[in-house]
């Protein structure tokens, strides 16, 4: 039924409609007071030229400006796009954090909590899920995706899409998503945002592209193409990227838009002459809609009319558009995202909240914990919360949040004091600022230290400094942070501390010589209470780290699954002469990839294997015996790794290839099992063919990627 109608609805549009519903504006202006850009916004909606809107939200506007698309000839309904990228109004925390928790379901229910409640404002599509694979910490947006590991990634995607779309396009609590940005824009050199990528074919494949094709597979309504080049071929420009991997290879049926202006940017590039040559560019490449470079609106229709364009390309991206609009039931009924009623109600239901004080429950990663400093049960009397972030609302909801209303954040002073009542007492004071060098506030946060049993210290980044554009050279704690921090250790109190950021970030004497760290990323509206929680041991901290920590900056990049097989290995500790090694500083990152601790402490045992061999089609089952050993309750995130050890190419030392989060009572044991088959042995050879080559596989069971408990190895026949 919606072919039949995408193709009568195609038969009736001119030219310029066509090219019309390959345009998307932002909107601030359009619902703003009187100005040129809104006059010409408004009459181009009106004259049915636009297809879409971004940044217009609220069920009052995005009313006032469907009605004005409406009044268009043939009556096409607007789509309403957002970045809706960890919550809506009630923010989760950032996404990096989210991937902390490897809990898929969490991660569902809060893209599903983040699409209800911007549906239910009039949103139709949300630019999200980012599923670019980050493993350079420089880069501002590693914030934004799952972190640097390709299998958690990939299952992570699939999690966000079906939570923001629902099982099928339709429901009037769930909203379009976005897989961004189409491809490996993750890997901008030197971790510069929009920076040029050069990479293997291999390395596309294997690690950038995976999490793409499984928000395909998951049914994803569209794709974002991407800031950078690839190879050369700006990913706007790609027809390789574009038409034969996703519409050609993977018969990708949704659409595909722009990045802002990325469209235009084919000029800065140097990859087109003029905004022309760039419009005939993208739309050749299968670019189908134009975010902001007003270039399909100015050129598209000449391009058809002279023969530079084929109208065919023109109707395929019409119709992928169309079909979307027909599937979310715009055309039956414009306004049905539009009722004030259900947003009022949706986005003051309690169980949003809720949702996003579990979610960064599970996002936190204990770092450090000695002598048991952490959980707060111990009879403390006093304890001084200090630090530029203790009563931070605005930071622990990070970047990219859409509808923030900061008095409604939970900072973590105000956290604390709905938890500690009247056993304990809170002392404050700030310390110090996030960035600058001033010391002036030392001080008296000394004093108050001197007056409390334990301090508990937060640090980190400020909202703005990791993000799209806040790509930094130094991602060392920034300000006078750690210096705060040595001068409250020579106290002699025990100092536990928090921090807070968008990235992993470098803190040698805090990582060395604090009691306790746990890193709460930006935690999102609930992120004080959801602190108070774990600080206090009612929820027990079982996040693992997604990405890797460096300890130094010459070490990026550092992803556990870039470190190869070497010619020059290091066999034995401490001997690096001629070996692949650094003379300065070890080559192992200060916490590695999937390291977490908790209150409580797993015992893995009795490793067995279901068979030492297999044959192609056949499957080998490990399994082993995982014991909570501490007196606390707890979860596990226990990991499975493989190494093919002699291949036709050279392979990482270690790859993720599944986990499973074992939720365990203190004393408690269960059996845990992972299967190997085929497709976990593979790789993409030199020729690109995605083979598994037979002989010897090392596999390892572990708590972390560099804390392997269990080995054994199995062979292909
Ligand atoms: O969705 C974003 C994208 O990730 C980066 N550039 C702007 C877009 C729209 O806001």
């Amino acid at each position: 039924d919606v072919e039949r109608r995408v193709v009568e609805l195609l038969a009736r549009m001119t030219l310029e409609e066509k090219v019309g519903q390959l345009n998307q504006y932002s909107g601030r202006e359009v619902t703003g007071p009187a100005s040129d850009r809104k006059n010409t916004l408004l009459a181009s909606i009106r004259a049915g030229q636009v297809g879409s809107m971004l940044n217009v939200k609220g069920v009052k506007d995005t009313r006032e400006i469907q009605a004005e698309a409406l009044k268009s000839r043939l009556k096409i309904p607007l789509l309403f796009s957002l970045d809706v990228i960890h919550g809506y109004q009630t923010t989760f925390p950032i996404p990096l954090g989210e991937a902390a928790s490897w809990d898929l379901e969490a991660i569902r229910l809060g893209a599903h909590v983040a699409a209800r409640e911007a549906a239910a404002s009039g949103i139709h599509w949300t630019f999200a899920p980012m599923v670019d694979i980050g493993r350079d910490p420089r880069w501002g947006r590693v914030m934004e995706g799952a972190g640097e590991d390709t299998y958690l990634g990939s299952l992570i995607a699939k999690a966000r899409v079906l939570g923001f779309q629902g099982e099928k396009l339709g429901g009037t609590d769930a909203v379009m998503a976005c897989a961004k940005h189409f491809a490996a824009y993750g890997a901008a050199i030197a971790g510069r945002d929009y920076n040029a990528v050069d990479m293997s074919p291999q390395q596309l494949w294997e690690v950038y592209l995976p999490p793409f094709k499984a928000a395909a597979d998951a049914g994803v309504a569209t794709f974002m193409n991407s800031f950078n080049a690839l190879n050369g071929i700006p990913a706007t420009g790609s027809a390789y990227l574009q038409r034969d991997i996703l519409k050609g290879q993977w018969q990708y049926p949704g659409f595909v838009v722009s990045d802002w202006g990325s469209i235009g940017e084919l000029v800065n590039w140097g990859y087109a002459a003029d905004k022309t040559a760039a419009a005939q560019k993208a739309i050749t490449a299968g670019s189908d809609m134009d975010m902001e470079s007003d270039a399909y609106h100015k050129n598209l229709a000449q391009l058809v009319q002279t023969g530079q364009v084929k109208i065919d390309l023109v109707d395929d991206a019409v119709r992928r558009v169309l079909r979307k609009k027909f599937e979310l039931g715009l055309f039956d009924d414009a306004y049905r995202f539009s009722d004030e009623q259900r947003e009022k109600q949706v986005l003051s239901d309690p169980q949003n909240r809720a949702a996003a004080r579990r979610m960064a429950q599970k996002s936190f990663v204990l770092l450090k914990n000695e002598n048991a400093t952490l959980p707060l049960t111990k009879p403390l009397r006093r304890v001084a919360l200090i630090g530029p972030l203790a009563k931070a609302k605005r930071d622990l909801n990070g970047s990219w949040t859409v509808d923030t209303d900061t008095t409604r954040i939970t900072s973590l002073y105000e956290g604390l004091r709905q938890r500690a009542g009247k056993t304990t007492e809170l002392l404050y004071a700030k310390g110090c600022e996030i960035t600058g060098d001033s010391r002036a506030g030392f001080e008296q946060a000394i004093a108050t230290a001197k007056n409390a049993d334990l301090i508990l210290l937060t640090v980190g980044e400020a909202w703005d400094m990791s993000g799209e554009a806040k790509s930094r050279t130094d991602i060392h704690m920034p300000g006078a942070q750690e210096e705060l921090f040595q001068a409250l250790k020579a106290t002699g109190k025990p100092v536990a501390v928090v921090v807070f950021g968008g990235r992993p970030l470098i803190f040698d004497t805090i990582a060395e010589q604090a009691d306790a760290i746990l890193y709460a990323w930006w935690p999102g509206s609930e992120g004080g209470t959801a602190l108070a929680d774990v600080l206090y041991g009612d929820y027990n901290p079982a996040g693992k780290l997604p990405i890797t920590f460096p300890r130094s900056m010459g070490q990026i990049p550092i992803a556990y699954s870039q470190q190869y097989s070497t010619g020059r290995p290091i066999t034995r500790p401490g001997e690096i002469r001629y070996k692949s090694a650094y003379i300065d500083a070890p080559n192992t990152p200060r916490y590695a990839f999937g390291y977490g601790l908790s209150y409580t402490t797993f015992n893995y045992s009795d490793l067995k294997i279901s068979r030492p061999q297999m044959r192609t089609g056949e499957s080998v089952q490990v399994s082993f015996t995982l014991t909570n050993t501490g007196n606390v309750a707890g979860e596990e995130v226990t990991q499975f790794y493989l190494r093919d050890p002699v291949a036709s190419v050279v392979r990482p030392l270690k790859e993720l290839k599944d986990f499973r989060k074992i939720s365990l009572r203190s004393g408690e044991s269960k059996t845990v099992t992972f299967t190997i088959d085929k497709d976990k042995l593979a790789f993409y050879n030199s020729k690109l063919e995605w083979v598994a080559e037979p002989g010897k596989f090392n596999f390892m069971v572990g708590s972390a990627s560099d804390d392997i408990r269990l080995e054994g190895s199995m062979e292909l026949l």
